[in-house]
């Protein structure tokens, strides 16, 4: 059968019934791409996989919560959703809403906020409020407004979010046909490593012969790494914006995830992050955002420091949440920083003296 979106194909295993109207933009059944290049580049014995969440409709794995969110909240008779976000839950809520035909309200955290994800806000019609705070005091004022106005909140504390999202694992252990030893990701309100143990554990336990429970390893921004801490944070920083979080929302559950796994969640510095953003876009052709490259930061310091054991190889996935294209700024700055872009005149002999070809 065509792929119709993940409500269509999971529904057995999601909270839909025949009177859920789906709103779908044939979101979820990403690629697992296979990064042989970065193996030989750091020298690594085992299997590295990429699940590019940034090819989900509105480029990040946001779109997978989504169309439940959104399809419930019509369900339920809601003409309205509201949520707080570092950009990609905006960007995704506004699309479903739209599709859904009902209002969308987004707070963002002024200034603080990657320009791909606001233009997609914007041109979905969302009403957009630029609020001077971070996230998690923009977080604080939806979770207010939507338990005394009829609107609908869609940030994950919505469990509807976190059942979309858990279709990610199901797919990696479909097409791995087992599942991966480790799985690396980044982590900010801790959203999606509760959706991903949960669909892991669904999983092996439906078909226990087959599937196991890989280690959860997530990773945060240094300067917003309250897990890693053990207290908030109240001021986060990181070039990462997608992650300045100080207080996750599923902080409990990010922690039971690493727990029951036997895996870690650590942090990793913005150059560390730049690093591997860069490094699997120029070895891999993968352009994913520097949020989404902690997760690859996060292994590179886990080979480094010997974690894995050389005679057993492992198979390992990393989770790239979100596309590159959200965020050119970032490389932009960079580029120039590392020269990376040479002004040239309109004339032959100027462009060979730049370049060898
Ligand atoms: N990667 C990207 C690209 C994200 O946008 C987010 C979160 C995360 C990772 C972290 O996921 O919060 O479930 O631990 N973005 C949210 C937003 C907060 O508002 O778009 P998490």
């Amino acid at each position: 059968m065509v792929y119709q979106g993940l409500i269509e194909k999971y529904k057995d295993f999601l909270p839909v019934n025949n009177r859920t109207p789906i709103i779908s933009l044939y979101e979820g059944n990403t690629p697992l791409i296979p990064a042989n290049n970065l193996l030989k580049k750091l020298r690594f014995d085992g299997k590295i996989y990429f699940k590019f969440e940034g090819m989900n409709p509105t480029g990040s794995f946001k779109d997978r919560g989504m169309t439940i969110a959104v399809s419930k909240a019509v369900e339920n008779g809601s003409k309205a959703v509201i949520c707080a976000s570092t950009g990609n839950t905006a960007a995704s809520a506004a699309a479903y809403a739209a599709k859904a035909g009902i209002q969308c309200v987004v707070l963002i955290p002024e200034g603080k906020i990657a320009m791909g994800k606001l233009s997609q806000a914007v041109i979905h019609g969302a009403e957009v409020l630029s609020v001077d705070g971070n996230f998690d005091e923009t977080l604080n004022l939806v979770r207010e407004l939507s338990g005394q106005y009829p609107v609908t909140l869609v940030n994950s504390i919505n469990p509807f979010r976190i059942d979309g999202q858990k279709t990610a694992a199901y797919e990696i252990c479909e097409s791995l046909g087992q599942s991966p030893d480790y799985q690396f990701m980044p982590v900010g309100n801790a959203g999606n490593i509760t959706a991903y143990w949960k669909g892991y554990k669904e999983y092996a336990e439906a078909e226990p012969k087959k599937y196991s429970l890989p280690k959860m390893m997530g990773f945060q921004a240094s300067g917003s790494a309250p897990l890693v801490e053990g207290y908030p944070i109240l001021n986060p920083e990181t070039i990462a914006t997608a992650i300045r979080i100080g207080n996750p929302v599923s902080w409990k559950y990010a922690e039971e995830a690493r727990d029951e796994s036997g895996g870690i969640i650590d942090k990793v510095t913005d150059d560390e992050i730049l690093n591997a953003y860069t490094l699997i876009a120029e070895t891999e052709g993968i352009f994913c955002e520097p949020a989404s490259a902690a997760s690859i930061a996060g292994l590179i310091k886990c080979i480094r420091h010997e974690y894995f054991d050389k005679l057993n190889p492992v198979k390992i996935v990393c989770i790239l949440t979100g596309h590159g294209l959200k965020d050119p700024d970032t490389v932009l700055a960079n580029a120039v920083k590392l020269k990376k872009i040479k002004s040239v005149k309109a004339d032959i002999k100027d462009i060979i003296s730049a370049v060898e070809l």
